[in-house]
């Protein structure tokens, strides 16, 4: 038995989505009417259980989700103030993501539509993230009319460029580029982690680097070469089930796990490492980053800020470079920035500079849609939702889902 398909449901009410989001370490939950207006986005945040171990403990993740996501739901649809019976269908990510964690939204999302009667839409969690921008913009009314976009999508697990295309109402995309191994949210967890600074390490590298020369260290990310030995070899990532690389034009493929041994090669060689950590856990003391320029200054050393700022400047500069390269390659007048490292304050500045100097149109989520949450997943459920496009009983976790040809 499948779920109530749309041949015997008609749109005649308000058309809303309950999305649930449960990929990683975030558990979500966020009512959206229409694809277009969020009446509520609840995320129930990890951070605090994943934090003492430097990144996420899946065990622990799936643990935690379980625990969340019913009062995420309650929370969700009472501060929508809508009840089960008004919801028209339930959204939920399928992957790509922890198989434990996307589980249990998925186990949840299944029962719910069994009890009460609705249709249930599968969604791709980078999907997600590109519909975090376009939510945004109904929500501004700054929405230009569907037009073919080419998508960066950076987090901490993903690092992907795509080719977004409308077509009758719903969205197709091609994979351009992605990294070889690890993503750019990966990176800045890893080089906060070898720091001493808290995680995610995003932020905290945000926060710091603007008091930092950018130009002090020259990381540089050498240009990648098509390699015969990548043929037909799957990326070492955790979305790893796209086309091959040598499908990609070397020139838009990302990698992120040498910088980190750069920035530990950089620490190790100007002996900053104890002493440093010391001085900046006195910044961080309390988990939050430096609130003014003075308090960031006194506290850590200019050596260690200049070092921040010239990993975040080589980073940015790098996704820039690529991200430039492909939409003048596709004749892409539209970018799209989404995924948790788009709420970077230097990334927003200088891609929206970048796409000014080349007339064109550069957008990204508001900041609490740029990392994981539930009002993306309801949206991008939306198209489905209208061409009836549900899920089977038997759908289940798919921990490295691609999006895409
Ligand atoms: O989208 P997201 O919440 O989860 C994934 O799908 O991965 O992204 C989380 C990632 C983490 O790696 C975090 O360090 C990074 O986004 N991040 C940032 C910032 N805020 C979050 N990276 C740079 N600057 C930020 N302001
Ligand atoms: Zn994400």
């Amino acid at each position: 038995m499948d779920y109530p398909s749309n041949r015997n449901r008609t749109v005649t009410r308000a058309g809303l989505i309950l999305g649930i989001e449960s990929s990683c370490d975030e558990t979500a939950a966020a009512v959206v009417e229409r694809g277009a207006r969020t009446l509520s986005s609840v995320v129930a945040s990890q951070i605090a259980t994943h934090a003492r171990f430097g990144g996420v403990v899946p065990e622990l993740a799936s643990r935690e989700h379980l625990r969340a996501i019913l009062p995420a739901v309650r929370a969700a649809l009472a501060e929508a103030a809508v009840g089960f019976d008004d919801l028209d269908a339930i959204a939920v990510t399928s992957g790509p993501g922890l198989a434990g964690a996307l589980l249990v939204g998925i186990t949840y999302a299944k029962a719910l539509a069994f009890a009460r009667n609705l249709p249930v839409i599968a969604v791709n969690h980078l999907e997600g993230h590109i519909h975090a921008v376009l939510l945004h913009e109904h929500e501004a009314e700054e929405s230009s009319p569907d037009a073919q976009s080419l998508a960066l999508v950076v987090s901490g697990g993903h690092t992907h460029l795509y080719l977004a295309e409308p077509a009758h109402g719903a969205w197709y995309y091609k994979l351009i580029g992605r990294t070889l191994d690890d993503a750019a949210g990966e990176a800045y967890d890893k080089v906060a982690k070898l720091l001493g600074l808290g995680y995610p390490g995003g932020p905290w590298i945000d926060a710091m680097a603007r008091f930092g020369n950018p130009k002090a260290v020259p990381f540089a990310f050498a240009q990648i070469k098509a390699k015969a030995h990548l043929h037909g070899k799957a990326p070492r990532t955790k979305a790893a089930k796209t086309a091959p690389i040598a499908d990609l034009d070397p020139h838009f493929l990302f990698s992120f796990s040498g910088i980190k041994t750069a920035v530990l090669r950089h620490v190790e060689l100007n002996g900053m490492r104890a002493g440093v950590d010391e001085r900046i856990a006195k910044v961080l003391d309390g988990a939050r980053p430096p609130k003014t320029r003075e308090e960031a200054l006194a506290l850590a050393p200019q050596l260690v800020l200049d070092m921040i700022a010239s990993f975040q400047h080589a980073v940015v500069g790098d996704l820039m470079k690529k991200t430039f390269a492909a939409s003048e390659a596709l004749d892409a007048t539209r970018i799209l920035v989404t995924g948790g490292v788009a709420a970077n304050r230097e990334l927003r500045e200088r891609f929206t500079a970048e796409a000014q100097r080349r007339g064109l149109r550069v957008s990204f989520p508001t900041l609490a849609l740029s990392t994981d949450n539930a009002a993306m997943i309801a949206a991008a459920a939306w198209p489905r939702f209208m061409a009836g496009e549900f899920a089977a009983t038997a759908l289940t976790a798919d921990p490295s889902l691609a999006l895409g040809v």
